[in-house]
């Protein structure tokens, strides 16, 4: 059911705020006598200690599962003193890749039934790994196989673009990162910031939601374009491929997340005029490399969609003419959770606008059960 909605893509994106507030529903803790604030996973609060012991912690996906896993890693090095690694779940068994016994191997996908993931969690099983899951599909052979695991609890995703369980599954990963963490003196004031920024989610989400028409006009911009890249680094390098990845499968127009560090080695080649360049510099640890990032975009006179923290649009643009995108910030390793909701804005205008299928994209499926 659509409800006031004219596809579920759209629907989905909507509905974030609520999709949010079930997943952590139960999980945060916060106040009581001792005003203590912490987490609670149900389905892993007997692995945690595995878990922690564990040589490495490898996280495998595909496509939006892998990004959302991407989009989290960070808070996890930073939390679980554990060394985190990646894996697109097709490379894996491509490479047939070292997984060992001593190795927490944590598997991403919204649908569990994805068959590059299965069959990467059968080779995990088989090396004696201790297998994670992170599934929306309670039943599904994921959640079944996997020694443990977190039901992000988004809701049915029907639109083939995966949209709310992308930011469901980063706030279980930023979740996880808490839980195997642990409290310690001196990470509670970090702990108790992204505890409270976690609580203020849904209300962010709201906020960045009204961008809708902005994103509508934008899209009458775009339309008619080849292709659109999009720059990221740190908490939002995910932010990145994660956009282009929307933008590519629905709006049918070539796109590309790359990592800004990565410019000068060849991306910059690409930049003129014409070519549209959407760059993230939202306020983080990598604000300033960012900001000369976009000084030197505009010295070769790039067409830039510069993506900031509420307030800043003056100083990002101070080199040159750029159009910005300004949203609310929170906690540095949340902000990829909103900052992915106006881009996903993007793909959904710039695909109804060109004329295409918005849930059902040519050639795709939402469940991918063939290799
Ligand atoms: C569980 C209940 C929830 C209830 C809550 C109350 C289910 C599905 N969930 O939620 O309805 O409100 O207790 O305390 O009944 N698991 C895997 N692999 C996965 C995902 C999950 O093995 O990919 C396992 C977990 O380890 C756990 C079980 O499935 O044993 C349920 O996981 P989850 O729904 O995340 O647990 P709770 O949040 O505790
Ligand atoms: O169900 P899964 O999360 O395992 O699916 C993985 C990918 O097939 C999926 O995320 C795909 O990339 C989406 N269509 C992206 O929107």
């Amino acid at each position: 059911n659509k409800g006031k909605y004219e596809h579920y893509m759209q629907k989905e994106i909507h509905e974030q705020p609520e999709s949010l507030t079930t997943t952590m529903r139960g999980r945060l803790i916060r106040g009581g006598s001792c005003k203590a604030k912490t987490v609670l996973l149900g389905g892993l609060k007997d692995h945690l200690k595995t878990i922690r012991r564990s040589r490495r912690i490898v996280f495998i996906g595909c496509g939006t599962s892998y990004n959302a896993a991407l989009a989290a890693r960070p808070i996890l090095e930073e939390l679980s003193g554990v060394p985190v690694t990646m894996e697109i779940a097709s490379d894996l068994l491509d490479r047939q890749g070292p997984i060992y016994r001593e190795d927490t191997a944590v598997f991403v996908s919204q649908s569990g039934e994805t068959a590059d993931t299965l069959h990467a969690l059968e080779y995990a099983l088989e090396n004696g790994a201790l297998c994670v899951g992170i599934t929306n599909t309670v039943g599904s052979v994921i959640a079944r196989k996997t020694h443990c695991g977190v039901h992000i609890n988004a809701g049915c995703e029907i639109g083939v673009a995966s949209t709310k369980a992308y930011t469901s599954q980063i706030v279980v990963m930023a979740i996880l990162a808490l839980a195997i963490g642990g409290d310690t003196i001196s990470n509670q004031e970090r702990r108790e910031a992204i505890i409270d920024g976690l609580f203020d989610l849904p209300n962010k989400i709201r906020d960045v939601l009204k961008l809708d028409q902005e994103m509508k006009d934008l899209a009458k911009l775009l339309i008619a374009e080849q292709s659109l890249l999009v720059f990221g680094r740190g908490y939002n390098y995910a932010t990145a491929l994660e956009g282009a990845l929307k933008v590519k499968e629905v709006a049918l127009m070539h796109s590309e997340g790359i990592l800004a560090g990565e410019m000068k080695h060849g991306p910059l080649a690409l930049v003129d005029e014409n070519l549209p360049i959407v760059v993230i510099a939202t306020r983080d640890a990598c604000f300033s490399k960012q900001q000369s990032v976009i000084q030197q975009l505009h010295a070769r006179k790039g067409r830039l969609i510069v993506m900031c923290s509420k307030g800043d649009a003056a100083s990002v643009c101070s080199g040159g003419a750029c159009r910005v995108i300004e949203v609310s910030y929170v906690e540095d390793c949340l902000q990829p959770v909103v900052n992915v909701v106006p881009l996903q804005l993007l793909a959904y205008h710039l695909t109804v606008l060109r004329g295409y299928n918005v849930d059902q994209p040519r050639n795709l499926a939402k469940s991918v059960t063939t290799q």
